[in-house]
């Protein structure tokens, strides 16, 4: 965190590391909250620097002045002081010399008012659901979450590709895509169908097969119509890409990426932890250290059917070879089963994408989903299938136009080597890591199924 800011402006966080009595200091930031009374009144400031508000205190003569307009929401700035706080809760409060509304607020009207306000209704103001405490600290964790994934890959030397927004191919073949098109005609701008991108992988494959480890990390898009609390039609996504390696390594990669990423997130930012800790997620901080100086858990596709057999269990959706694996079998699996992340791997061919690489077995694909308790799947990877003709066996069980996929089979014609990577869900790990139980709460602005307002 930087002592001061880059413009004149010093933010709330900085000021208060460097208080001492009688420091002259100047705050801008937004009024959280106003109490007054005949001697002294306190105002709190935030400017989304940190959790620590600012208060402030006004002479009665100086309250008098501005009671009027200091309303909550209202932008202020305020010259004056810094002096010891009796209070207690914080060390120093400035003794306010001058106080200027900037920016007024008609409290009567502001619709942040109660103290607590369901996350629910705050999702009717997402433009104003990050001045409370809950979005502050989401936003920053995610920025910071964000930064060590550059952070993580950046200094391991993998190269930051831009793979495109506007794609030319279904790369999971789900079928779940929102076509992109100027004016009537779908085909008419680009000659093609074009949709927006569900994954950069297939793109991000050919920079791996020039660079080696590469990454592409960016919004991704997904007309799936589930109406769940950990699906959107828009999400970000980070998915590395790694040549002359094969599913182990892929995994390998997933488990020291997801442990230090989390570490070094919940280290950025401790008070914002601290925060959901106490309010979210009772221990949250605690049980995310935990887990991630264990070893995480692998297991087979088929050891897991087997597992969740014998459970005994009473599963809403079937259990056993060739069953789709549902969130209530991927929690159990994490959350009572191995009590921790698990990687599960080869799973039916039929049930992955055409471009994971077929097993010795012919029934199985070299894949793997990280489970996590709480949530379930937060990644999705494997070693792709190099060997063209596997591949086109792919395509073609799979029923896909294999002219489409003319450039794609050529990388396994020039110098194809075994690769594979994985795809991270941005808000799938936010939620983990804060215990925000609704990705629309991850999210500044969601996209679901009918909710595009703001
Ligand atoms: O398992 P998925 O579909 O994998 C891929 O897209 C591969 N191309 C990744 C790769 O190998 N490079 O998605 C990867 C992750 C999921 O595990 C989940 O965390 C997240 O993306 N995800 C979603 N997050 C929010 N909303 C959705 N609709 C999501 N769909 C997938």
């Amino acid at each position: 965190m930087p002592e001061r800011g880059v413009t004149r402006r010093t933010p709330i966080r900085a000021l208060l590391a460097t208080a001492e009595p009688g420091r002259p200091v100047e705050a801008t930031g937004w009024i959280k909250t106003a109490r007054f009374s005949k001697n002294v009144s306190f105002v709190h400031l935030f400017d989304g620097s940190g959790v620590r508000t600012v208060q402030v205190v006004l002479t009665a003569e100086q309250a008098e002045r501005h009671r009027a307009e200091v309303g909550l929401g209202a932008a202020v700035r305020v010259t004056g002081k810094w002096v010891p706080s009796p209070g207690g809760k914080q060390d120093y409060e400035i003794a306010a010399e001058a106080f200027e509304v900037i920016g007024h607020s008609d409290p009567s009207a502001y619709p942040l008012q109660k103290k607590r306000t369901s996350l629910e209704h705050l999702r009717t103001i997402a433009h104003l659901r990050p001045r409370t405490n809950t979005f502050q600290s989401v936003f920053r964790v995610r920025n910071a979450l964000s930064w060590q994934i550059h952070r993580y890959f950046q200094e391991r030397g993998f190269l930051w590709i831009h793979t495109p927004i506007i794609a030319s191919s279904d790369c999971e073949g789900a079928g779940d895509l929102f076509e992109v098109r100027a004016g009537d005609d779908p085909q008419g701008f680009f000659g093609r169908q074009t949709y927006l991108a569900v994954s950069g992988q297939i793109e991000v494959e050919s920079y791996a097969q020039a660079f080696s480890d590469v990454y592409t990390f960016g919004p991704t898009f997904r007309a799936e119509d589930s109406n769940t609390k950990r699906h959107a039609a828009e999400f970000w996504m980070v998915e590395p890409e790694i040549a002359f390696a094969d599913l182990d390594d892929v995994i390998a990669l997933a488990e020291d990426f997801i442990r230090t990423v989390a570490r070094e997130t919940l280290a950025q930012c401790p008070d914002d932890f601290d925060f959901f800790s106490q309010w979210i997620e009772k221990g949250v901080a605690d049980e995310i250290l935990e887990i991630v100086s264990k070893p995480f858990a692998r297991v087979t596709y088929a050891e897991a059917q087997e597992i969740l057999q014998q459970s005994g269990r009473d599963f809403e959706f079937p259990v056993g070879w060739g069953a789709s694996m549902q969130a209530e079998h991927e929690r159990f699996l994490a959350e009572e089963h191995f009590r921790g992340p698990v990687f599960v791997t080869d799973y039916p061919i039929e049930q992955k994408a055409f471009y994971m690489r077929v097993n010795e077995d012919g029934r199985t694909a070299a894949a793997t989903d990280l489970l996590v308790p709480r949530l379930g799947e937060i990644i999705g990877g494997s070693q792709r299938e190099e060997r063209l003709e596997v591949l086109d066996q792919q395509i073609e069980r799979f029923n896909l136009p294999k002219e489409e996929y003319w450039w794609y089979r050529d990388l396994r014609r020039f110098g194809s080597v075994q690769h594979g990577g994985f795809g991270l869900g941005l808000e799938r790990m936010l939620m983990w890591l804060t215990g925000m139980k609704n990705i629309r709460d991850v999210i500044p602005f969601p996209r679901t199924p009918g909710n595009a307002e703001f």
